[in-house]
């Protein structure tokens, strides 16, 4: 089997930290309260989408449509159950939520964003988990401590001051290279092809930002090995 594939299974924290739990298809909770909440904010998302101007590249709903199979396909790569691939399926498709909570001109600006608009953008990890915590305030379940830790640190890096779950560097991964392959007018000439955004990962980011055992482990599953230049 792959090479990463072995590391990650050598690792201590691996069997216990992936949500096996529960299983999102059949949990009475998840079908009746969550999935119902996800679909619900996903057509807010959408509804926020359709006022951006009509040019945009990166659509918010299409993004997390695209994470969420992502993530699901990459977890079934490294042999993980379907149950805890569905579960980070369905975990992983709202973390932007928070999004269409922020005002709607600041997001498509044509110009590179500058410190304090990206400050105020990346405020959409908290508002999205309040939103969440609000919803189900005084509802205990394993989906939802998921789903909230995800939408709060998915844009965190490895080296900042919060221990980041395996899910969550996996969600990290996913998140940012879904991003960097969608042109937006600042990008310029960059590389945005597969490859291209596999390497700056890897090289400008790598080692700092991201876990690069599960980094590699996705670069396999968006590049398999043999079609490697
Ligand atoms: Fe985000
Ligand atoms: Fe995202």
């Amino acid at each position: 089997m792959l090479e990463s594939f072995e590391n990650l299974h050598t690792r201590t924290d691996y069997e216990k930290s992936w949500p096996d739990s529960f299983d999102f298809e059949t949990d009475e909770t998840c079908q009746t309260l969550f999935k119902p909440f996800i679909e619900e904010q996903l057509e807010k998302l959408k509804a926020f989408d359709a006022q951006r101007p009509s040019d945009i590249t990166y659509i918010f709903h299409e993004h997390s449509r695209r994470v969420a199979d992502d993530i699901k396909n990459t977890c079934l790569y490294m042999r993980l159950s379907d149950k805890v691939a569905n579960n980070l399926y369905w975990a992983i498709l709202p973390h932007d939520i928070g999004k269409k909570e922020l005002p709607l001109n600041i997001w498509d600006v044509k110009s590179k964003p500058d410190g304090k608009l990206k400050a105020l953008r990346r405020t959409h990890t908290i508002l999205g988990a309040l939103l969440t915590e609000e919803y189900f305030k005084d509802l205990h379940h394993p989906f939802k401590t998921l789903m909230v830790e995800i939408m709060l640190h998915h844009h965190e890096q490895m080296d900042g001051d919060t221990a980041l779950s395996l899910p969550v560097r996996l969600a990290a991964i996913i998140d940012a290279f879904d991003g960097w392959r969608i042109f937006r007018p600042h990008y310029g000439k960059r590389d945005i092809s597969v490859p291209g955004v596999l390497n700056r990962m890897r090289v400008e980011k790598g080692g700092t930002f991201f876990d690069m055992e599960l980094f590699e482990t996705f670069a396999e599953v968006k590049l398999p090995p043999q079609k490697k230049t």
